[in-house]
């Protein structure tokens, strides 16, 4: 696998490609690697001729009182994990060249609509950080393709929206959740929980996969499925920050007409918050 830390040594490496006729899955990530980020690198390498993965923990993204510090870092093991599976190179951009005036100094991309509520109103900024990195990266990378997960659905929606705004020249692949065989979705965070803990978690996806149920069904009183969503998880010892039932693409409150919907919920297990979500189609 190479391994690029420059712009300029990265952009050889994709110019020769592009040269070759070759195509080009981009991942970005913040490392700390796991099975997840291994099946976005698998989605690459079936989309494109070659994959990219990028790993920088990108300061711009967490909010003054997240410890950008502690986030956790494991370069070694992540590198063995995308040699294994046969990434062809490992971009380790420096914050010091993607920013080298600092944060202040560098203009922001603010996606519009999108990113007021859920994780953009529970950390003010966050998406503006995540879009200004990967608008960075993927003009300095230039992929055909890029693979978002979409455990991280209104990540995956911003960066969807901020391509489609900004007439950028790359398609957005969404990928399926991996999951623990208990239904917990694969998540670094997921490290900080005990073992009841880690049991008690996989209650998110049976709440979700039990709501997803009732609206196939027919039950259309969203609020109402989601007060009695919220009181199941919070009696079985969760602190719900919310649970709701949106339309897939605009992530507004879902209505009785929508077709394509998706449930998204974060809730709190002691100091661990955990996010995930289910798409429900009634086409
Ligand atoms: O999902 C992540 O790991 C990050 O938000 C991303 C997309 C790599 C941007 O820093």
């Amino acid at each position: 696998m190479d391994q690029a830390t420059s712009v300029i040594e990265l952009r050889q490496y994709v110019q020769h490609w592009k040269d070759h006729n070759r195509s080009i899955a981009f991942i970005p990530t913040m490392g700390n690697l796991h099975a997840g980020h291994m099946s976005l690198i698998e989605k690459g390498q079936a989309l494109c001729d070659r994959t990219i993965c990028s790993i920088f923990v990108n300061p711009m993204q967490f909010g003054p009182n997240e410890d950008w510090d502690h986030y956790p870092r494991s370069l070694e093991s992540d590198i063995e994990q995308l040699k294994a599976i046969g990434c062809d190179l490992v971009y380790l951009p420096t914050a010091s060249e993607l920013y080298p005036e600092g944060l202040d100094k560098i203009s922001h991309v603010q996606v519009t609509d999108l990113t007021d509520h859920y994780e953009g109103a529970h950390r003010p900024g966050h998406f503006t950080g995540v879009a200004t990195v990967v608008l960075k990266l993927f003009n300095i990378v230039k992929p055909d393709v890029s693979v978002f997960g979409k455990k991280d659905y209104q990540q995956y929606r911003v960066i969807s929206k901020m391509v489609e705004d900004f007439n950028l020249d790359v398609q957005i692949i969404g990928q399926e959740t991996t999951r623990e065989v208990s239904g917990l979705a694969t998540s670094s965070r997921n490290q900080y929980l005990d073992l009841a803990q880690n049991e008690t978690a996989a209650l998110i996806f049976q709440q979700l996969q039990q709501t997803a149920q009732q609206i196939e069904q027919g039950e259309r009183n969203f609020e109402t499925l989601q007060a009695q969503a919220i009181a199941n998880l919070d009696a079985a010892g969760f602190k719900t920050d919310y649970f709701c039932i949106c339309n897939a693409e605009t992530l507004l409150p879902a209505t009785a007409e929508d077709r394509d919907l998706v449930v998204l919920v974060t809730a709190a297990l002691g100091s661990t918050r955990l996010l995930d979500n289910i798409e429900i189609s009634l086409w």
